[in-house]
């Protein structure tokens, strides 16, 4: 099963929370993770085809996604969108920005929005929000408490050899073995509607 990560990321610390999430998809046996940085080169349209989910990373700019991304998005119409090429594809999103909130919402909500227009099939985070009781802390899986997507917070006078932390990069690593078994999940049940249909005609 081949998870493709399709990010960008300006000053590294978005890339990190993608190589997390690629390290989550691996956890799951049988999965590979495919990491896609774009602006590096023309985008793998094929690859990205020949994917069983696909997931969305940004650093959040301007609150919203980065415009490098939003031209990956835009170039998908003629690559993908035209002949639903990712139908039915698992589809998921991660953000990272310098402010605790700072808008990270509409970054993954234009992600969501575009993998419905594109017929996929959008998976959520399955944490409970962290860090938001009398005795939880920032080291909680889901910190930030999203729901949409895994979220991660970078201090912006920090490299990403230390932002963002831990707990984020673990955030990130869950929802990426999550696509992995929902993934799985919906190719097994494809399988046996094929069997099924064969075995009545
Ligand atoms: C052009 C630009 C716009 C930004 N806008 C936001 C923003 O809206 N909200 C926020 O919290 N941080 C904002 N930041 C901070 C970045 O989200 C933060 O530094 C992040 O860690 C960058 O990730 P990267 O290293 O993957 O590019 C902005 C940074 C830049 C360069």
């Amino acid at each position: 099963m081949l998870v493709s990560i399709v990010y960008d990321s300006g000053y590294g610390h978005t890339a990190k929370q993608a190589q997390a999430v690629a390290e989550g998809v691996s956890r799951f046996p049988g999965a590979k993770a495919e990491l896609i940085p774009v602006g590096a080169g023309p985008v793998p349209w094929e690859t990205l085809e020949r994917s069983d989910a696909i997931i969305f990373g940004s650093p959040t700019y301007n609150g919203s996604l980065s415009a490098k991304l939003k031209q990956v998005f835009e170039d998908s119409t003629k690559a993908a969108w035209n002949d639903l090429k990712w139908r039915d594809k698992v589809a998921a999103g991660f953000t990272n920005s310098g402010a605790q909130n700072g808008d990270k919402l509409n970054t993954l909500t234009s992600m969501a929005l575009f993998a419905a227009q594109h017929a996929m099939i959008w998976v959520g985070l399955d944490l409970k929000p962290g860090n938001s009781g009398s005795r939880s802390s920032v080291h909680d899986l889901n910190r930030l408490g999203s729901w949409l997507g895994a979220m991660a917070q970078s201090n912006i006078d920090e490299g990403p050899d230390v932002a963002p932390i831990e707990s984020d990069l673990k955030t990130a690593a869950h929802l990426g073995q999550r696509v992995a078994e929902v993934a799985d999940r919906l190719a097994r049940g494809r399988a046996v509607a094929t069997t099924e249909v064969v075995a009545s005609v």
